[in-house]
Order: C-alpha cells, then sequence, then structure tokens
C-alpha cells in the first residue's frame, strides 16, 4: 500500500512509533514526474530496507532559473500510480513548498571544498546551496539507514557524499547507475519536454561520451574533451554547455593521467532549450 504524507508532523509521528527501531528505513528523495530511473532506486531501496519513504518534492531553492522551476513536470497523481504499481507497502512524503520552508523560501550557503564550484556550481548558481538544504533537511527528518541517489546527477551525489560527512549525519549514501532508454538517452524527468524527434537526436551525448571513453584510453584529456567539443560544434540540434573530465572524488580537472586514481566524463548539452547533463565513467 502506497500511504501519502503531506507534513513534516504526520511522518514523524509514522516513522517515531515504529518498533523496535532497528527497522531500516531506506530513502528516496526525487522531486515527481517518476521514470524508470526512480523506479529502480525505489526496487533496490525496497530491496535493501524494511521501510522505503519516497520524497517527491519539486524544491524550488535548487533552480537558479524560475522558467524552469515553472516547466517542470507535477504529476502526483501519476507518480502514485507507479509506486501503487510496484505492490509494496511505500510511504510517500509529498509536502508543500510552505510546509518544508516554514520560515521562507530560501537556502543555507554550504561548503563542500569545492566540489560546488565546478560543471553545475558554474553554469547553476545556488544549486547545490538548494540541493544541500533539502537534503539534510530530508536526512534530519525522516532519518533514514540508507538514502539512494542516481549517478546522472554524480556531482549532486558526490556533493550529498559531502554533506554527511561534514555534518556528520548517520546515513548511507548509494549512488545508483545510470538509467537509459534503449538509445542511449539517459532518463530524465525533462526528456519529457523533447519532441520525438529530438528526443532521437538527444542519444548522441551518449554515443559521444562512450566514443570520449574509447578516445581516453589512448589520449590525453585535453585532447578528448576539444575532440568532443568539435562533434558537437558539427550537430545542428545540440548545444554543448561544457564538457568536463575529472578526477571522480575532488571533480577536479584531469591535467596528466594517473594510473591509480579514476575518472569520469561529464557533459551537459542543450537540445531544443532543454538541458540535459549524462556522465560516465572512463576507467
Ligand atoms: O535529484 C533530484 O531529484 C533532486 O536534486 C533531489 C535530490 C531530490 C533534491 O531535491
Amino acid at each position: 500500500m502506497v500511504k501519502v504524507f503531506k507534513t513534516k508532523k504526520e511522518v514523524r509521528s509514522c516513522l517515531g512509533s515504529l518498533q523496535p527501531r532497528e527497522r531500516k528505513i531506506g530513502l528516496v528523495p526525487t522531486m515527481g514526474a517518476l521514470h524508470k530511473g526512480h523506479l529502480e532506486l525505489v526496487a533496490r531501496a525496497l530491496a535493501e530496507n524494511d521501510l522505503v519513504v519516497v520524497s517527491i518534492f519539486v524544491n524550488p531553492t535548487q533552480f537558479n532559473n524560475t522558467d524552469d522551476l515553472h516547466k517542470y513536470p507535477k504529476t502526483l497523481e501519476q507518480d502514485l500510480e507507479l509506486l501503487r504499481g510496484l505492490s509494496k507497502d511505500i510511504l510517500v512524503f509529498a509536502p508543500e513548498v510552505s510546509e518544508m520552508y516554514d520560515s521562507g523560501v530560501a537556502s543555507r550557503s554550504y561548503n563542500f571544498d569545492g566540489l560546488e564550484k565546478v560543471m553545475e556550481g558554474t553554469f547553476r548558481p545556488g544549486h547545490f546551496n538548494g540541493v544541500g538544504t533539502i537534503v539534510e533537511e530530508l536526512l534530519t527528518l525522516i532519518q533514514p539507514d540508507r538514502a539512494y541517489f542516481g549517478e546522472k546527477d554524480f556531482q549532486q551525489l558526490q556533493i550529498i557524499r559531502k554533506l554527511v560527512a561534514k555534518k556528520n549525519i548517520p546515513v548511507e549514501i548509494i549512488g545508483c547507475p545510470i538509467v537509459r532508454e534503449s538509445n542511449g538517452l539517459a532518463l530524465s524527468s525533462r526528456n519529457a519536454r523533447l519532441p520525438e524527434r529530438v528526443r532521437k537526436e538527444a542519444a548522441f551525448i551518449y554515443k559521444t561520451l562512450k566514443a570520449a571513453k574509447a578516445k581516453f584510453g589512448t589520449k590525453s584529456a585535453g585532447y578528448v574533451v576539444d575532440w568532443v567539443r568539435k562533434q558537437f560544434l558539427a550537430h545542428p540540434d545540440l548545444e554543448l554547455e561544457y564538457v568536463e573530465i575529472t578526477e571522480v572524488n575532488t571533480l577536479t580537472p584531469v591535467l596528466r593521467k594517473k594510473k591509480d586514481q579514476k575518472y569520469r566524463a561529464f557533459i551537459a548539452a542543450y537540445a531544443n532549450g532543454v538541458r540535459l547533463i549524462d556522465n560516465i565513467a572512463l576507467n
């Protein structure tokens, strides 16, 4: 059964009544418009915990662009139907903005040791303060044993790991692999805004990431980054915002490859005015 809670008080009193407390709680934070990628996070949380909470909340403070916030799909009834389809007990926490931000819609300011200053941080000022604020709030409220996030937002995942370490929040952060459409396009709630033709074209992002991975085996990071830029310049429908190859933990750009380090390539690009991001492990 799927039970929906709208207030912090309701959700706290339900979780507080759970006895014994050694029952494990898994949290899947989402902004709704659920797709197969979210459902895989929920399925994993269900398999690994006694109780799963899915939060559905379009967090206004993480949108640096009001147009993007207003266009963000809000499909609560459809989301609940998808969760019901899993035929398991799930608690859904779907508060209003005034409930989550009862003392004003503003974010706290965080220092994530530079993780917030690159890529998404450069192009979406304030975004990670908004993410940090809401995720800290949810973790404090729900007090889960494990929380699940997709690797599509890999920078967000590393920032949440940093948040939890810095604030000593006792939760295990679990990163889950990117789920893709059959043509390779990473699943995203934003894909719904792409016309069919552009949605097909957008598969170019992952195709380019895979080719970049193959090149990274023998070429320098600088060469691969330039090569990716050229591919996008030649593409009529996709506009590259950034391409970066970074070390996975610090997210610093690779200057010279080292044998014992792990690297990842990241792309943000616009397709038909819709901003898409994707990434790939390189080694
Ligand atoms: O990844 C998302 O959907 C959001 O950034 C999150 C983690 C739910 C916080 O609003």
